[in-house]
């Protein structure tokens, strides 16, 4: 790679990521705001935890890239309302690899690369792309997996209206120890019920 040199150490790796990401999803009303919020989610479960400065802006900066991937997958499969065939559901699965892929060539990403490659493993197992558990998940993986769910179930669909606050703290209860470290889901519950 040709070395640039036109390289700032003020540079900010968050409101680049932040203003890139937001340009991507602005084409689409659907996810536009997603990762903006998912990655406040992040840093609001994050203050609940001990963690370093540095840890707590790093998984708030992949929580911004966490679905980067989405970009080759094709607008009529991501669009799609209807029920997904087995070709689109793999399509969309390998996402959270085509986001690493390409966030691989940033030197210093390694931690964060990682929280991309994991945010769709479950507490559980039943996850991808690896089919990791519990703790083997990476901490910041976990976080996101949680922010997004909320963000998920809190956002209109093509298909399906906004979910009420309420019912999304039920599904948060049922899915602890199967998709959500039951830790960070009981954080983000009472983060939730604050706004109830
Ligand atoms: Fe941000
Ligand atoms: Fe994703």
């Amino acid at each position: 790679m040709r070395e640039c040199h036109y390289m700032k150490s003020g540079c900010s790796v968050h409101e680049l990521v932040e203003v890139l990401i937001s340009a991507i999803e602005a084409k689409d009303n659907y996810t536009k705001g997603h990762s903006e919020r998912v990655a406040e989610m992040t840093s609001d479960i994050c203050s609940h935890l001990i963690l370093s400065k540095s840890e707590v802006d790093e998984i708030h900066v992949a929580a911004h890239l966490h679905d980067l991937g989405k970009i080759y997958v094709e607008d009529a499969v991501l669009k799609k309302a209807g029920k997904l065939t087995e070709d689109e559901w793999e399509q969309i699965k390998m996402h959270p690899q085509v986001g690493e892929n390409i966030l691989s060539k940033v030197s210093g990403f390694g931690d964060i690369i990682k929280m991309v490659r994991h945010h769709h493993e479950r507490w559980d197992g039943r996850g991808y792309p690896d089919g990791i558990s519990g703790e083997n998940i990476p901490l910041g993986a976990r976080i996101i997996t949680v922010a997004d769910a909320i963000d998920a179930m809190l956002s209109e669909r093509p298909y399906r209206p906004p979910m009420t606050l309420e019912n999304c703290l039920i599904e948060l209860e049922a899915g602890k120890n199967k998709q959500f470290d039951p830790m960070i889901a009981d954080i983000a519950m009472r983060i939730l019920a604050e706004r109830v």
